[in-house]
């Protein structure tokens, strides 16, 4: 190869990367922007709850974090930001409600027991409507339940996410400034490793995992009160350490409370007390961002 030809090649390489850089930075600068809550909203701490795959009890931690963060004197909403199979509204039992708009706002629908919560469902004409959506008006929507929503003054946001680690999801982790995700998973989840997932996930997306909770760990015999563990004994701690996080608790299998789901009337059947460890670490995140931002938590 004279030098002639390696110039060439050498010109050619250099043409080629910085129309790569320029690409990249055209990349950058059309990535969403993440934007506050609509004006006059005040969102203090909006933690996620994800996991790997689907149906690994998501939402029924989500409602539990909420009714014991509301019955500790919160002010809470969830943003149902699982578009295509919402599941908070049937659970609050507000099955057929409706939200309305306000001032160009949507206005989040209360609970009974005081907690907003705004849903793909509370929008559609027919909630039994499949939601045949394309992605980026997904994502249009997820940015209007959270841009364009008359939350008021929250102290906690609550998100229940899709399932799995979809672009839906990514949607989530650029427009909202989430603190930090609970992980969902099941026993099976746990032997699969499926966790590594939405772990994964938190960490491209540069959000901190504040722990683990293993959904559907065991049954607690109605006779004797003994736990059985129909997949074997846990390996929440197990995965926790691998992963090298946090245990926030299990939760049994426990058909009054699906059936409670079913009904729409998990706020007034849900025990007082579930998943204390993971109750506590969401309220010491706050607690230590507000500290961080100078203003009461
Ligand atoms: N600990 C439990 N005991 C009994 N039933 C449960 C439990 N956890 C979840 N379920 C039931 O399993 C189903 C799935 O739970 P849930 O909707 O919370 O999961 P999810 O991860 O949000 O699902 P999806 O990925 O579809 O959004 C629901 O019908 C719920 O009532
Ligand atoms: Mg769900």
């Amino acid at each position: 190869m004279d030098e002639q030809e390696k110039d060439r090649i050498r010109e050619e390489f250099e043409a080629s990367r910085s129309k790569g850089a320029e690409q990249q930075q055209a990349q950058q600068a059309q990535a969403p922007q993440q934007e506050g809550p609509a004006e006059g909203c005040v969102i203090k701490n909006v933690i996620g709850v994800v996991s790997g795959k689907g149906g690994v009890g998501k939402s029924l931690v989500t409602g539990i974090l909420a009714r014991e963060l509301s019955r500790r004197g919160a002010k809470v909403g969830i943003l149902d930001a699982d578009v295509t199979g919402p599941s908070i509204p049937k659970m609050f039992g507000m099955s057929g409600c409706h939200a309305y708009a306000q001032d160009n706002l949507l206005v989040p629908l209360e609970t009974k027991g005081g907690i907003k919560v705004m849903s793909a469902n509370l929008v559609l004409e027919n909630e039994d409507d499949p939601v045949l959506w394309r992605g980026p008006v997904v994502a249009g929507a997820i940015k209007q339940f959270w841009g364009q929503c008359a939350w008021g003054e929250l102290d906690y946001l609550l998100v229940d996410m899709p399932p799995g680690t979809s672009d839906v999801a990514l949607t989530v982790f650029q427009s909202l400034p989430v603190e930090g995700v609970v992980i969902v998973s099941s026993p099976q989840d746990l032997v699969q490793m499926v966790v590594g997932k939405a772990v994964k996930m938190a960490n491209m997306m540069d959000v901190p995992v504040l722990g683990l909770v293993e959904n559907m760990a065991y049954v607690t015999c109605p006779h004797c009160a003994e736990k059985i563990f129909p997949y074997g004994p846990s390996r929440l701690q197990e995965t926790a350490d691998h992963f090298d996080l946090v245990a926030l608790g299990q939760l049994p299998i426990d058909p009054v409370l699906a059936a409670a789901c079913d009904a729409g009337s998990f706020e007034q059947s849900v025990p007082d007390g579930l998943l204390p460890e993971a109750v506590q670490t969401v309220i010491q995140v706050a607690e230590l961002t507000a500290a961080l931002a100078g203003r009461d938590a």
